[in-house]
């Protein structure tokens, strides 16, 4: 009788996983603590490119190359068990260079949430609030084209959104109006119709989301894709042969790193303790 040719089972791995989740400053911890949420029991290491930030304005083949040497380093350093890119402005480039380079290890990206967010739009008017670098990619023109061909779509490209969360971040008093002026472009009415949902492209965006709710002209739903990365994180470590999470699990002291070196005072110092994170010295990163 011919035998049935074993189906490939990775083998289960009995240790946590090492997640290593980056963006160019403190915006990745909106998918951080999604990701933490589902796999609290896992290690963590937070890099943060705050030596350069922000990534909305840089120039692709810069980015590129700057996401790669940080990676470079980082890999060497920690050894990942999955690399979260927690930013959408270097989701929509970096990704297939990172994958290519190290093709062993699983990145999970960030991209502009524009699918669930045509599935669910019932006026078929979405806006996409992101970084100027995210609206100018190929790839987000992209997912317009093949997922919401049927909506009126608006991209709003922010300079100021993403500093402006990252004061917040470290305690600083932020100015309303000016997030009042930043989002106006996403609310748009016409034909009797107007925008229903509200894309954060940008991982920054969910720090400031408390003010985007008070400051609308009218409610919308505002999309975090930050639950959505956590359970396909979730997905790919089971994939890995890694053991389903165990939510009760009391979370471990991760690390967080800041390329600038810039030592985390006052209240982000709190912050990062209370996401359960330690500040550690940054690598050296080679050829920047
Ligand atoms: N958090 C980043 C993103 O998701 C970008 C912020 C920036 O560095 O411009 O796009």
């Amino acid at each position: 009788m011919a035998r049935v040719p074993a189906r490939a089972i990775p083998d289960l791995v009995t240790r946590e996983p090492l997640i290593l989740v980056f963006d160019s400053g403190l915006g990745g911890l909106t998918v951080f603590a999604g990701v933490a949420r589902l796999r609290p029991g896992a290690d963590y290491v937070y890099v943060a490119d705050d030596a350069i930030f922000p990534y909305g304005r840089l120039e692709p083949d810069f980015l590129i190359a700057r996401v790669h040497a940080i990676m470079a380093a980082m890999i060497a350093q920690a050894r990942p068990d999955i690399v979260v890119i927690a930013c959408n402005t270097a989701s929509t480039l970096v990704l297939p260079d990172l994958r290519a380079a190290w093709p062993d290890i699983p990145f999970v990206g960030t991209v502009p949430a524009v699918k669930p967010a045509a599935l669910q739009s019932r006026s078929h008017m979405i806006s996409v609030l992101a970084t100027p670098g995210t609206v100018a990619r190929d790839y987000t023109r992209d997912l317009i084209r093949d997922y919401a061909a049927h909506c009126a779509v608006t991209l709003v490209g922010s300079q100021r959104l993403a500093p402006i969360a990252e004061a917040f971040m470290h305690g600083e008093p932020v100015d309303e109006a000016e997030i009042a002026r930043e989002i106006a472009p996403c609310f748009v009415e016409a034909h009797g119709r107007r925008t229903d949902h509200v894309v954060l492209a940008c991982t920054h965006y969910p720090l400031l989301l408390n003010h985007f709710e008070r400051l609308a002209p009218w409610p919308v739903d505002f999309v975090d894709p930050a639950p959505a990365i956590a359970r396909r994180v979730d997905h790919v470590l089971r994939e890995q042969g890694f053991a389903p999470a165990d939510h009760g699990a009391a979370p471990r002291m991760g690390a967080a790193i800041f390329t600038s070196g810039a030592q985390a005072q006052g209240a982000l110092a709190g912050l990062l303790r209370e996401r359960h994170l330690v500040q550690q010295a940054a690598p050296l990163i080679g050829q920047l």
